[in-house]
């Protein structure tokens, strides 16, 4: 039989079976080498050929209770956790380089710390009177914390196991490697046997282990996706370096809601929690502008209003620029076609920038309309009303459609001052919000009543 050997390449884990300059899936060069085979057990044999053991089967109900958390007291941390650190599981960081992680996680060891944990900070990146400098410039000197400055998994390993802590930071999982895999450091079978060994080691001795990892051009954590199937958590750090906001993400979490975030600011000394993001994310408004729209969105359980913008200018002829930063390019291409086809609205020979303010990203398609508007206002020089938020989701017919969760929208804006909604028609009237709420069926009449436009001028 012939030998099947499998190559992947080491910046997006891409897997084929022949070697090539060039991975098909990333277009990065050079990145493609042969992936060793983890275990060496025999292969050829049929497994039908030796009985294995009978396995005892169980039903679903269960006795145990719900696995015991650790709060670190940072509810914009312990949120995104799913209400708190949960013994034995593993929790993959991912984020840029130079956005904060290690500070993230330095921060949380001292709280866990205080909070009774037995602490490990594992650094393999730095030097560890680097981490104590830093230690130093957060505050955090006298934290019961243990650091080491390592990259030998066996060595480590060992350390964990005769210490016995109740949860170990490794800064990063592409800096360790295994003596028992002969390639690189970086490379895809390093880091997937470093997360392979680590996260096994941790759940069979009840010790909570958070990764952390780069994120390469591409937005993905790098190195191979299989990290991510291995651990029971998935947070993504994100932020613009030129902004002071940081947003921690859950993207997958086996003990709580996916897509909950934490808000963090840095400071001069430190992460320091935003306990009202909306508050923040809208303080830098300054006065109404064309261009300029309040859009009331939700992220996991909490709502979060900010503001997006629009920019509309002649392109030079044939250079039509579309730019879109914290949005979805493709969903921007989707909006201005149903505006030109429902609405007559065109924007043939305009450069369209878009950007939401704050560094945020959005994903929400509830955010369409308030994109919509954002538009129409900046190519019209019209301005919208300071009061007023604006959210809904457009069709491809141009219908609006119904949000989720619009009580919890409508409570934010109200609260920071908004007085008028313009929105889709609601299923069910929604408990009174002390808003003014317009309902508006589809885009054509958003922009006539909105706008005084005639759809098709
Ligand atoms: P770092 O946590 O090292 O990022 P990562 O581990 O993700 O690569 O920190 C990144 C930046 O944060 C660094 O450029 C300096 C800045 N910073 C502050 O602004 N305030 C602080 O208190 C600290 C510790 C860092
Ligand atoms: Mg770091």
């Amino acid at each position: 039989m012939a030998k099947d050997l499998t190559f992947s390449c080491s910046d997006c884990g891409a897997t084929t079976s022949k070697w090539s300059g060039r991975c098909d899936s990333c277009g990065a060069w050079n990145t493609i080498a042969e992936d060793k085979p983890l275990s060496s057990g025999p292969k050829s044999k049929s497994l039908g050929s030796k009985r294995g053991r009978e396995l005892t089967l169980t039903d679903l109900a269960t006795q145990e209770a719900a696995p015991p958390r650790t709060q670190a007291g940072v509810e914009e941390l312990d949120r995104v956790l799913g209400g708190g650190l949960v013994a034995a599981s593993a929790i993959l960081v991912g984020g840029d380089p130079g956005i904060g992680k290690s500070t993230l996680l330095l921060q949380a060891a001292a709280r866990f710390a205080r909070n009774g944990l037995n602490v490990i900070y594992v650094t393999g990146e730095e030097s560890t009177s680097q981490v104590q400098m830093r230690a130093r410039r957060l505050g955090l000197e006298q934290s019961p914390v243990k650091l080491v400055s390592e990259t030998n998994l066996r060595d480590i390993l060992t350390t964990l196991d005769a210490q016995k802590p109740d949860l170990v930071i490794i800064d990063s999982v592409q800096t360790m490697w295994s003596d028992t895999v002969d390639s690189a450091p970086g490379s895809v079978s390093q880091v997937r046997t470093a997360a392979h060994e680590l996260t096994t080691f941790a759940k069979t001795r009840g010790i909570a282990v958070i990764l952390v990892g780069h994120v390469t051009k591409e937005g993905a954590i790098a190195g191979p996706r299989v990290v991510e199937h291995m651990v029971d958590c998935v947070l993504y750090f994100e932020g613009e370096r030129g902004h002071q906001f940081r947003i921690l993400r859950a993207v997958k979490n086996r003990f709580g809601p996916a897509d909950e975030i934490g808000v963090f600011e840095m400071t001069g000394k430190g992460l320091a929690e935003v306990k009202n993001p909306s508050a923040l994310f809208l303080s830098q408004r300054g006065t109404p502008s064309p261009g300029s729209v309040v859009f009331a969105g939700i992220e996991g359980t909490r709502p979060l209003l900010c503001e997006i913008q629009a920019l509309v200018a002649p392109a030079a002829p044939g250079t039509a620029r579309r730019s879109v930063v914290g949005w979805d390019a493709a969903r921007l291409n989707m909006i201005l076609a149903v505006l030109d086809s429902r609405c007559g609205i065109s924007f043939t020979g305009l450069d369209v920038y878009l950007n939401v303010a704050g560094g945020m990203r959005i994903s929400e398609p509830a955010a369409d309309l308030a994109v919509a508007a954002a538009l129409v206002s900046a190519r019209e020089d019209a301005t919208l009303p300071e009061t007023c938020v604006i959210l809904g989701e457009i069709s491809l017919s141009g219908a609006l459609r119904p949000v989720a969760q619009m009580e919890n929208r409508l409570k934010e804006a109200q609260k920071l001052g908004f007085s008028e909604a313009i929105m889709p028609p609601l299923a069910k009237r929604a408990a009174d919000t002390g808003l003014a709420l317009r309902e508006i069926r589809d885009l054509a009449t958003f922009v006539s009543d909105v706008f005084g436009l005639d759809p098709g001028t």
